[in-house]
């Protein structure tokens, strides 16, 4: 551990870390182009912060991170883009098997899965039954996911539930909730984009109402440990207060979250 990490590790309240945090890994391009190196050389060395990342949310027993790797609108990059992503996916998953167990990791992958080419779906399928068992923090990967997109199969999940039954339920939000690809996860509490654009990008739209939200300029390649750590710091600064009163301000059994006023 360095000097800085040590140091912003003191200043991190344990107690009170997010429960659930997704990340938008964003800035492969640009820091590959700052180096004159091809784009793709960006997403190698984005795997190396993927990695440490999980390592340092799982170690810190954070419940679950969220990673964007895929988006539906990502289709539109070229072939050659695209296959690269894909093989560095299905690599990531071989490789790193190991260390996803020694920290009883359990994979979960978010998105239209189904439309992803034959052999990443069966190397997804594999990831997700060799770590079931597993009892730590929970690593969702998006692959080919979208927000919409979310919410329109969720719906349709509801209305092939209903299909056939005489009365038919009104949908609640707690219905949707369950029928989302994160069904059982807690919310995001902290969404964490790289590389200073300020924008959502159609991600877990219906899960982040609540989160905070740390956009850091940071490219996504240069987002090491400490930057992350800094973030956590970050999140914990911030009065979090849910359309009502503070955290923490509400007793003891209301403490956990108040909502809708
Ligand atoms: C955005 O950078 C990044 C992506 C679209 C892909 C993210 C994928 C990885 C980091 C690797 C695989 C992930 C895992 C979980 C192993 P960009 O290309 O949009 O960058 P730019 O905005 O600078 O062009």
């Amino acid at each position: 551990m360095t000097a800085e990490e040590a140091q912003l590790l003191e200043k991190l309240d344990l107690n009170r870390l997010p429960r659930h945090v997704a990340v938008i890994m964003d800035g492969n391009g640009r820091w590959a182009q700052q180096r004159h190196l091809p784009r793709v050389a960006g997403h190698s060395s984005g795997t190396k912060t993927a990695r440490s990342t999980i390592e340092t949310c799982a170690r810190l027993k954070i419940e679950a991170l969220t990673l964007y790797a895929f988006s539906v609108e990502n289709w539109r990059r070229p072939k050659s883009e695209i296959d690269f992503l894909m093989q560095l996916l299905r690599e990531y998953l071989r490789k790193e098997m190991p260390l996803l167990q020694k920290n009883h990791i359990r994979m979960r992958f978010l998105g239209r899965t189904d439309e992803l080419p034959k052999g990443v779906q069966d190397d997804v399928r594999d990831a997700m039954e060799r770590t079931a068992g597993n009892k730590g923090m929970v690593l969702c990967v998006a692959l080919n996911y979208g927000g919409r997109a979310e919410i329109v199969d969720a719906m349709n999940a509801i209305l092939a539930d209903q299909n056939g039954n005489a009365g038919r339920a009104p949908i609640t939000e707690e219905t949707l909730t369950r029928h989302m690809y994160t069904s059982g996860l807690p919310d995001p509490d902290l969404l964490i984009r790289t590389s200073g654009e300020m924008r959502v990008s159609n991600f877990l739209l219906w899960q982040i109402a609540y989160a905070e939200i740390f956009v850091t300029e940071t490219l996504w390649p240069d987002f090491n440990r400490a930057r992350l750590l800094e973030a956590l710091v970050e999140y914990q600064k911030r009065e979090r207060r849910y359309g009502g009163i503070r955290e923490g301000q509400a007793g003891p059994e209301k403490s956990a979250r108040v909502v809708g006023e």
